[in-house]
């Protein structure tokens, strides 16, 4: 089995603070193969810079994604093109810098991961996702059926649609760009996982990661206004999904709700469940650590 932990849109210095910390921990703690997080958010809430793409790289994650934010931070136009482990979207225009997938070798196996922007009340408009996705998929098919697809888009709809438009193709589609977990957590008839949105790695405090009262007044003054990343607790939030390398298929999908800990001691770690939420697959039971590493 090959167990995949996807983090959704880091938010600013605390949540790839609370990433780069936690990652390796729980890579360690619940046995995790492939790490995928979005970046779009990681500087200052607006994009992504070079040093931060290699900060959280180092930190052991494999691939990082993005969406609507990704050329916020200027620099990343030229360093895109000399980091293939960094996505954008795959349906921008042909001659966009920056690619929109990968394909990593792993000592489970090779994974592909995709990175597609939706279009509803999504800035700026792209190309159809569902045609860059099809075309994309196929091709990766042709290395590997472990294929994970981060859906950067507004609407519930347009995910789940392209959720199901790949049903049986991919391993998981997850959705991001709304910062908000949903718990539509599932695993499709074709063996495909997906959930709405993994939701964010950044302040609970916060409207979608920024301080309160910013967002408060805009709503109030319809004025523009600076919206700062919060402060105080972090979470993170994502999925983890148990994938068969030989099929592609997910055996289960688990959502990811975990607090940063600035220090934990060692006894707390050891105990470290996987997340308490029933995993959906075939097996419906409340994984903890210890069945979890029986069955890898
Ligand atoms: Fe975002
Ligand atoms: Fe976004």
């Amino acid at each position: 089995m090959l167990r995949l932990l996807f983090l959704g849109d880091v938010i600013g210095e605390p949540g790839r603070k609370a990433v780069i910390e936690m990652v390796p921990r729980l890579k360690q703690a619940w046995g995790i193969d492939f790490v995928v997080v979005n970046g779009e958010n990681a500087a200052a809430g607006r994009g992504i810079t070079g040093k931060i793409t290699i900060d959280l790289l180092r930190a052991g994650v494999a691939v990082i994604t993005s969406g609507d934010h990704i050329w916020d931070q200027k620099e990343v136009v030229s360093y895109i093109e000399t980091e293939p482990r960094l996505l954008r979207p795959i349906n921008y225009p042909p001659g966009t810098p920056g690619r929109g997938s990968i394909v990593l070798e792993t000592a489970k196996g090779k994974v592909g991961v995709i990175n597609v922007q939706g279009r509803t009340f999504m800035q700026p408009s792209l190309e159809n996702p569902f045609r860059l996705v099809d075309e994309e998929v196929r091709r990766l098919r042709a290395e590997t059926h472990v294929i994970f697809v981060d859906m950067h888009a507004e609407t519930t709809s347009e995910k789940i649609a392209i959720g199901r438009f790949l049903d049986g193709k991919v391993s998981a589609v997850a959705g991001t760009h709304t910062h908000i977990q949903t718990a539509d957590e599932q695993i499709f008839p074709g063996g495909t996982a997906f959930i709405c949105d993994a939701g964010m790695c950044g302040p609970t405090e916060s409207v979608l990661g920024r301080e309160i009262q910013p967002i408060i007044q805009r709503f109030i003054s319809s004025m523009p206004v600076n919206f700062p990343v919060a402060k105080g607790e972090v979470k993170l939030h994502g999925i983890l999904v148990d994938i068969d390398p030989s099929t592609g298929k997910a055996k289960s999908i688990r959502r990811v709700a975990e607090p940063y800990v600035v220090e934990p001691d060692a006894s707390a770690e050891a105990d470290r469940a996987v997340p308490d939420v029933a995993a959906v697959g075939s097996d419906r039971v409340s994984l903890h650590r210890s069945q979890i590493v029986r069955d890898l």
